[in-house]
Protein backbone atom coordinates (compact mmCIF):
# COMPACT_ATOMS: atom_id res chain seq x y z
CA UNK A 1 0.00 0.00 0.00
CA UNK A 2 1.32 3.37 -0.80
CA UNK A 3 2.23 5.84 2.08
CA UNK A 4 0.36 8.50 2.52
CA UNK A 5 2.27 12.00 1.81
CA UNK A 6 3.28 14.59 4.43
CA UNK A 7 1.88 17.98 4.80
CA UNK A 8 3.36 20.52 7.10
CA UNK A 9 0.92 23.31 8.02
CA UNK A 10 2.34 26.39 9.73
CA UNK A 11 -0.95 27.32 11.58
CA UNK A 12 -4.51 24.73 12.00
CA UNK A 13 -6.14 27.15 9.03
CA UNK A 14 -9.60 25.43 9.89
CA UNK A 15 -9.91 22.28 12.40
CA UNK A 16 -13.38 21.05 10.21
CA UNK A 17 -11.56 20.57 7.00
CA UNK A 18 -8.40 19.73 8.10
CA UNK A 19 -9.90 16.81 9.70
CA UNK A 20 -12.23 16.02 6.78
CA UNK A 21 -10.20 17.04 3.58
CA UNK A 22 -6.72 16.55 4.71
CA UNK A 23 -6.38 13.98 7.25
CA UNK A 24 -7.88 10.77 5.51
CA UNK A 25 -5.53 11.54 2.76
CA UNK A 26 -2.06 12.25 4.50
CA UNK A 27 -0.01 12.47 7.53
CA UNK A 28 -0.50 16.28 9.19
CA UNK A 29 1.80 17.99 11.00
CA UNK A 30 1.95 21.77 12.24
CA UNK A 31 4.32 23.59 12.79
CA UNK A 32 4.29 25.70 16.14
CA UNK A 33 8.36 27.63 15.45
CA UNK A 34 10.00 28.61 12.16
CA UNK A 35 12.70 26.02 13.93
CA UNK A 36 10.04 23.19 14.11
CA UNK A 37 8.77 24.14 10.52
CA UNK A 38 12.45 23.69 8.69
CA UNK A 39 13.06 20.43 11.14
CA UNK A 40 9.46 18.92 9.98
CA UNK A 41 9.86 20.25 6.24
CA UNK A 42 13.15 17.97 5.40
CA UNK A 43 10.79 15.22 5.15
CA UNK A 44 7.77 16.95 3.46
CA UNK A 45 5.62 16.64 0.41
CA UNK A 46 3.58 19.55 1.03
CA UNK A 47 3.56 22.84 2.85
CA UNK A 48 0.49 25.03 3.52
CA UNK A 49 1.47 28.16 4.24
CA UNK A 50 -0.37 31.79 5.71
CA UNK A 51 0.57 35.06 3.43
CA UNK A 52 2.12 36.30 6.31
CA UNK A 53 5.05 33.30 5.87
CA UNK A 54 7.94 34.25 3.71
CA UNK A 55 8.76 31.24 1.24
CA UNK A 56 11.96 31.72 -0.45
CA UNK A 57 15.17 29.80 -1.10
CA UNK A 58 16.41 29.98 2.39
CA UNK A 59 13.12 28.03 3.36
CA UNK A 60 12.84 25.78 0.52
CA UNK A 61 16.31 24.80 1.26
CA UNK A 62 15.47 22.95 4.07
CA UNK A 63 12.80 21.01 2.36
CA UNK A 64 14.26 18.76 -0.21
CA UNK A 65 11.19 16.29 -1.36
CA UNK A 66 9.19 19.18 -1.41
CA UNK A 67 6.49 19.12 -4.23
CA UNK A 68 3.67 21.62 -3.54
CA UNK A 69 3.29 24.89 -1.49
CA UNK A 70 -0.50 25.68 -0.74
CA UNK A 71 -1.00 29.49 -0.14
CA UNK A 72 -3.86 29.59 2.09
CA UNK A 73 -4.78 33.08 0.53
CA UNK A 74 -5.38 34.54 -3.07
CA UNK A 75 -2.32 36.76 -3.14
CA UNK A 76 0.93 35.10 -3.37
CA UNK A 77 3.80 38.04 -2.92
CA UNK A 78 4.63 36.02 0.39
CA UNK A 79 6.13 33.39 -2.09
CA UNK A 80 9.44 33.70 -4.03
CA UNK A 81 7.80 31.90 -7.57
CA UNK A 82 11.21 31.99 -9.28
CA UNK A 83 12.88 29.97 -6.18
CA UNK A 84 9.65 27.48 -6.51
CA UNK A 85 9.65 27.00 -10.19
CA UNK A 86 13.91 26.37 -10.23
CA UNK A 87 13.52 23.45 -7.03
CA UNK A 88 10.54 22.06 -9.23
CA UNK A 89 7.82 22.85 -6.42
CA UNK A 90 4.40 23.69 -7.49
CA UNK A 91 2.14 26.42 -5.69
CA UNK A 92 -1.09 26.70 -5.85
CA UNK A 93 -3.73 29.69 -4.01
CA UNK A 94 -7.16 30.75 -2.74
CA UNK A 95 -8.67 32.53 -5.93
CA UNK A 96 -12.65 32.78 -6.73
CA UNK A 97 -13.97 31.74 -3.14
CA UNK A 98 -13.14 34.74 -1.34
CA UNK A 99 -13.78 37.71 -4.43
CA UNK A 100 -17.56 38.57 -2.59
CA UNK A 101 -16.35 38.88 1.10
CA UNK A 102 -13.55 40.86 0.09
CA UNK A 103 -16.18 43.07 -1.93
CA UNK A 104 -18.15 43.26 0.91
CA UNK A 105 -15.32 44.34 3.52
CA UNK A 106 -14.72 46.92 0.86
CA UNK A 107 -18.30 48.00 0.79
CA UNK A 108 -18.10 48.37 4.26
CA UNK A 109 -14.85 50.59 4.73
CA UNK A 110 -16.20 52.68 2.08
CA UNK A 111 -19.94 53.51 4.37
CA UNK A 112 -17.61 53.46 7.02
CA UNK A 113 -15.20 56.28 5.22
CA UNK A 114 -17.68 58.45 3.97
CA UNK A 115 -20.21 58.51 6.93
CA UNK A 116 -17.50 58.57 9.16
CA UNK A 117 -18.97 55.80 11.59
CA UNK A 118 -15.53 55.11 13.83
CA UNK A 119 -16.11 58.64 14.74
CA UNK A 120 -19.42 58.73 15.08
CA UNK A 121 -19.18 55.47 17.33
CA UNK A 122 -16.31 56.90 19.37
CA UNK A 123 -18.13 59.87 20.30
CA UNK A 124 -21.11 57.21 21.61
CA UNK A 125 -18.42 55.14 23.53
CA UNK A 126 -16.69 57.60 25.20
CA UNK A 127 -19.96 59.34 26.42
CA UNK A 128 -19.48 62.86 24.52
CA UNK A 129 -22.49 62.55 22.79
CA UNK A 130 -24.55 65.15 24.04
CA UNK A 131 -27.03 65.15 20.96
CA UNK A 132 -27.82 65.74 17.79
CA UNK A 133 -26.27 68.56 16.01
CA UNK A 134 -26.82 70.31 12.64
CA UNK A 135 -22.96 70.00 11.56
CA UNK A 136 -22.29 67.00 13.50
CA UNK A 137 -19.87 65.09 11.96
CA UNK A 138 -21.05 65.33 8.25
CA UNK A 139 -19.87 62.79 5.95
CA UNK A 140 -20.27 62.35 1.75
CA UNK A 141 -23.32 61.03 0.12
CA UNK A 142 -22.11 58.75 -2.13
CA UNK A 143 -25.05 58.07 -5.04
CA UNK A 144 -23.53 59.34 -8.43
CA UNK A 145 -20.01 59.40 -7.43
CA UNK A 146 -17.24 58.22 -9.72
CA UNK A 147 -15.38 55.24 -8.60
CA UNK A 148 -12.11 54.36 -10.24
CA UNK A 149 -10.90 50.23 -9.53
CA UNK A 150 -7.33 49.55 -9.53
CA UNK A 151 -7.20 46.00 -11.11
CA UNK A 152 -10.17 44.33 -12.90
CA UNK A 153 -9.66 40.29 -11.36
CA UNK A 154 -12.48 38.66 -9.54
CA UNK A 155 -12.03 41.15 -6.40
CA UNK A 156 -12.62 44.09 -8.61
CA UNK A 157 -15.64 42.83 -10.45
CA UNK A 158 -17.00 42.10 -7.60
CA UNK A 159 -16.80 45.48 -5.30
CA UNK A 160 -17.80 47.11 -8.98
CA UNK A 161 -21.24 45.20 -9.07
CA UNK A 162 -21.59 46.59 -5.16
CA UNK A 163 -20.78 49.76 -5.81
CA UNK A 164 -23.25 50.10 -8.74
CA UNK A 165 -25.65 48.81 -6.64
CA UNK A 166 -25.52 52.09 -4.69
CA UNK A 167 -25.61 54.15 -7.47
CA UNK A 168 -21.68 54.53 -7.93
CA UNK A 169 -19.65 54.74 -11.16
CA UNK A 170 -17.15 52.60 -12.25
CA UNK A 171 -13.95 53.10 -14.14
CA UNK A 172 -11.12 50.99 -14.21
CA UNK A 173 -7.45 51.12 -14.25
CA UNK A 174 -5.83 47.89 -15.57
CA UNK A 175 -2.21 47.37 -16.63
CA UNK A 176 -2.90 48.08 -20.09
CA UNK A 177 -3.25 51.97 -19.22
CA UNK A 178 -0.54 54.12 -19.84
CA UNK A 179 0.64 57.01 -17.83
CA UNK A 180 -1.80 59.88 -19.16
CA UNK A 181 -4.85 57.63 -19.01
CA UNK A 182 -3.83 56.78 -15.39
CA UNK A 183 -3.62 60.58 -14.55
CA UNK A 184 -6.93 61.21 -16.36
CA UNK A 185 -8.24 58.48 -14.56
CA UNK A 186 -6.75 59.74 -11.64
CA UNK A 187 -8.53 63.26 -11.89
CA UNK A 188 -12.42 61.85 -11.89
CA UNK A 189 -11.44 59.18 -8.76
CA UNK A 190 -13.54 60.72 -6.07
CA UNK A 191 -13.51 56.77 -4.73
CA UNK A 192 -10.08 54.93 -5.36
CA UNK A 193 -9.74 51.45 -4.69
CA UNK A 194 -6.83 48.91 -4.61
CA UNK A 195 -7.73 45.59 -5.80
CA UNK A 196 -4.40 44.39 -7.50
CA UNK A 197 -1.81 41.65 -6.50
CA UNK A 198 1.36 43.28 -5.13
CA UNK A 199 4.33 42.43 -7.60
CA UNK A 200 7.24 44.73 -8.74
CA UNK A 201 5.16 46.78 -11.01
CA UNK A 202 2.16 48.27 -8.04
CA UNK A 203 4.74 48.71 -5.07
CA UNK A 204 3.98 52.03 -4.27
CA UNK A 205 1.81 52.54 -7.34
CA UNK A 206 0.24 55.32 -5.33
CA UNK A 207 2.51 57.51 -4.72
CA UNK A 208 2.67 61.37 -3.70
CA UNK A 209 3.50 62.10 -7.55
CA UNK A 210 -0.06 60.08 -8.95
CA UNK A 211 -2.20 61.34 -5.40
CA UNK A 212 -1.67 65.11 -6.48
CA UNK A 213 -4.59 64.05 -9.72
CA UNK A 214 -6.97 62.40 -6.89
CA UNK A 215 -9.54 65.68 -6.82
CA UNK A 216 -10.30 67.24 -3.84
CA UNK A 217 -11.93 65.01 -1.08
CA UNK A 218 -11.24 61.79 -2.35
CA UNK A 219 -11.97 58.77 -0.71
CA UNK A 220 -8.89 55.93 -0.67
CA UNK A 221 -9.56 52.11 -0.13
CA UNK A 222 -7.68 49.31 -0.08
CA UNK A 223 -8.25 45.68 0.54
CA UNK A 224 -5.42 44.21 -1.28
CA UNK A 225 -1.99 44.58 0.01
CA UNK A 226 -0.23 47.31 2.22
CA UNK A 227 2.71 48.21 -0.25
CA UNK A 228 1.13 49.20 -3.37
CA UNK A 229 0.55 52.66 -1.52
CA UNK A 230 3.32 54.82 -0.47
CA UNK A 231 2.01 54.85 3.55
CA UNK A 232 4.09 57.98 4.23
CA UNK A 233 2.20 59.99 1.13
CA UNK A 234 -1.42 58.89 2.43
CA UNK A 235 -0.39 60.08 5.76
CA UNK A 236 0.77 63.71 4.40
CA UNK A 237 -2.73 63.49 1.86
CA UNK A 238 -5.09 62.33 4.51
CA UNK A 239 -3.42 65.14 6.97
CA UNK A 240 -3.62 68.02 4.56
CA UNK A 241 -7.46 67.64 3.74
CA UNK A 242 -6.63 66.46 0.33
CA UNK A 243 -8.01 62.83 1.16
CA UNK A 244 -11.50 63.37 2.95
CA UNK A 245 -10.83 59.61 4.33
CA UNK A 246 -9.08 56.62 3.52
CA UNK A 247 -10.50 52.70 4.83
CA UNK A 248 -7.56 50.09 5.20
CA UNK A 249 -7.30 46.70 5.53
CA UNK A 250 -4.07 46.22 4.85
CA UNK A 251 -0.64 47.98 6.02
CA UNK A 252 2.98 48.89 4.04
CA UNK A 253 4.73 47.10 6.99
CA UNK A 254 1.85 44.83 8.28
CA UNK A 255 1.10 44.55 11.01
CA UNK A 256 2.65 47.65 12.09
CA UNK A 257 0.60 50.38 11.89
CA UNK A 258 2.46 54.14 11.88
CA UNK A 259 0.95 56.02 15.15
CA UNK A 260 0.72 59.12 12.52
CA UNK A 261 -2.04 56.90 10.86
CA UNK A 262 -3.47 55.26 14.16
CA UNK A 263 -3.50 59.37 15.50
CA UNK A 264 -6.02 60.52 12.11
CA UNK A 265 -9.78 60.94 12.34
CA UNK A 266 -10.06 60.76 8.68
CA UNK A 267 -8.82 56.92 8.41
CA UNK A 268 -10.78 53.51 8.72
CA UNK A 269 -8.42 50.68 10.28
CA UNK A 270 -9.46 46.92 10.07
CA UNK A 271 -6.77 44.25 10.68
CA UNK A 272 -6.50 42.75 7.35
CA UNK A 273 -10.31 41.25 7.47
CA UNK A 274 -11.02 40.68 3.95
CA UNK A 275 -12.12 37.33 3.62
CA UNK A 276 -12.91 36.90 7.30
CA UNK A 277 -16.20 35.34 6.80
CA UNK A 278 -17.09 32.00 8.48
CA UNK A 279 -17.97 31.14 4.61
CA UNK A 280 -15.30 32.07 3.24
CA UNK A 281 -12.45 30.92 5.47
CA UNK A 282 -14.16 27.22 5.10
CA UNK A 283 -14.31 27.80 0.96
CA UNK A 284 -10.49 28.66 1.68
CA UNK A 285 -9.30 25.90 3.57
CA UNK A 286 -10.58 23.64 1.21
CA UNK A 287 -9.99 25.06 -2.12
CA UNK A 288 -6.10 25.01 -0.27
CA UNK A 289 -6.26 21.49 0.70
CA UNK A 290 -7.95 20.12 -2.72
CA UNK A 291 -5.20 22.05 -4.89
CA UNK A 292 -2.25 20.82 -2.40
CA UNK A 293 -3.62 16.84 -2.69
CA UNK A 294 -4.29 17.59 -6.61
CA UNK A 295 -0.94 17.89 -7.25
CA UNK A 296 0.73 15.25 -5.15
CA UNK A 297 -1.53 12.68 -7.01
CA UNK A 298 -0.10 13.48 -9.94
CA UNK A 299 -3.45 16.36 -11.48
CA UNK A 300 -3.64 19.82 -12.27
CA UNK A 301 -5.82 21.31 -9.84
CA UNK A 302 -7.48 24.80 -11.54
CA UNK A 303 -6.32 27.32 -8.78
CA UNK A 304 -2.65 26.25 -9.35
CA UNK A 305 -0.15 29.40 -9.84
CA UNK A 306 1.03 29.77 -13.28
CA UNK A 307 4.89 30.10 -12.11
CA UNK A 308 5.73 32.05 -15.65
CA UNK A 309 3.36 34.62 -15.12
CA UNK A 310 4.01 38.28 -15.68
CA UNK A 311 3.30 40.36 -12.98
CA UNK A 312 1.43 43.64 -13.29
CA UNK A 313 -1.40 45.32 -12.66
CA UNK A 314 -4.57 42.74 -13.00
C1 LIG B 1 -5.74 37.07 0.34
O1 LIG B 1 -6.27 35.96 0.24
O2 LIG B 1 -4.79 37.41 -0.35
C2 LIG B 1 -6.35 37.98 1.35
O3 LIG B 1 -5.59 39.11 1.53
C3 LIG B 1 -6.60 37.23 2.64
O4 LIG B 1 -7.60 37.89 3.33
Amino acid sequence: MKSKPKIILTYPIQDEMIARELKPHANVLIAKSPSQLQALLKNADGLITLLSNRVDEALLSHAPRLRVVGNFAVGYDNIDLRACKTRGVRVVNTPKVLSRATAELTLALLLAAARRIPEGEELCRSGKFIGWAPKMLLGLELKGRNAVLVGKGRIGLETARLFRALGITVEWITRRDRETTIRAKMKRAQILSFHTSLNPSTRHWLDSKRMKFLPQDAILLNTSRGPVIDEQALIRALKSGKIFAAGLDVYEREPKIPAALRNLDNVVLLPHLGSATRETRAAMAKLVIQGVLGILSGKRPWNEVDLGRRLEVS
